[in-house]
């Protein structure tokens, strides 16, 4: 098993890096993405579909009996034995305009279990990876959450809920209750890296409404294995299946929860009784 491990994560590895190299040459080149509208704010671009069939092709060719979960082509659930759950590129938003905040996130998954996860940022050649009960790494390096215990020098990251409009004034009430009380609060665009930024200590907390599981299945393990908590907004620790998104190092993590449980989670219990906002088109 642990041989097999090993060359799980190695493929894994080989095929972000890979991916990384077709979206750092793209990234000058504006006019030439194919950019097409998915939904409100939300979009695709002949890039991310590149990046998301050269990972899958890489993967499949290692790997012909595991389940693939991908954003742009396989919107399936998780299922028994191994799935590798896939974000092609990760702040598309971010990629059209040329905003250089923006990743590909892999995660392998056995069962219900995070086995493998990395996120690589390719425009600072940053590779972030974990493995479950091995620690986490940036470019090899061990890294853990913050120390920062008091929550007026905390910073915290997040994301609009632009898919889930209708969560806008409790998300609004959470921003505003945070915000008065830590550092600063930054929304930079692409939430598998603000998962990795809350691994490797650049940012102490974490919280969003409505991902998918491809934005958190790679930074939530990074986050366990960096020392912090990851959790749903109603304690349940279904992160992966709801969406709802709440993290940080053990100080900052039971304030953020605390905030969730004030205003977004009784917020959105009514809205979805499964705790989804957005299914994300997964059968
Ligand atoms: C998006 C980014 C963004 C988050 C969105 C995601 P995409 O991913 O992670 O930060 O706010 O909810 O959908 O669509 O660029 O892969
Ligand atoms: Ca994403
Ligand atoms: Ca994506």
């Amino acid at each position: 098993m642990i041989q097999r491990t090993a060359k799980m994560e190695e493929v894994a590895q080989a095929a972000v890096l890979k991916a990384g190299e077709v979206i750092r040459e793209a990234i000058g080149n504006g006019a030439m993405f194919g950019v097409e509208h998915k939904g409100p704010s939300d979009y695709v671009t002949d890039v991310d579909r590149k990046s998301e069939a050269l990972i899958i092709g890489m993967i499949r060719e290692h790997f012909p009996d595991h389940h693939i979960m991908a954003e742009e082509s396989a919107k399936i659930a998780l299922q028994p034995g191994f799935t590798w759950i896939i974000d092609p590129l990760d702040g598309t938003t971010n990629f059209i305009h040329g905003f250089p905040f923006v990743a590909i996130s892999v995660a392998l998954y056995l069962d219900r279990e995070p086995l493998l996860g990395f996120v690589l940022d390719p425009l600072r050649g940053e590779l972030f990876s974990a493995r479950r009960g091995g620690g986490a790494y940036l470019n090899g390096k061990r890294i853990h959450i913050s120390d920062v215990s008091k929550l007026e020098y905390a910073l915290i990251a997040t994301g609009f809920p632009f898919r889930s409009k209708a969560v806008l004034d409790p998300y609004l009430a959470t921003f505003k209750s945070i915000f008065e009380k830590v550092s600063g609060i930054r929304r930079a665009g692409a939430a598998a890296l603000d998962l990795a930024y809350v691994a490797a200590g650049r940012v102490d907390g974490f919280w969003e409404v409505g991902l998918a599981p491809w934005d958190v299945a790679a930074g939530g393990l990074l986050i366990m294995e960096a020392g912090g908590y990851v959790d749903d907004f109603w304690g349940r620790g279904d992160y992966l299946g709801t969406g709802h998104i709440v993290a940080g190092n053990p100080a900052v993590h039971p304030f953020l929860k605390e905030e969730m449980r004030t205003f977004l989670a009784s917020a959105l219990e009514p809205v979805v009784k499964s705790g989804r906002v957005d299914s994300h088109g997964i059968k």
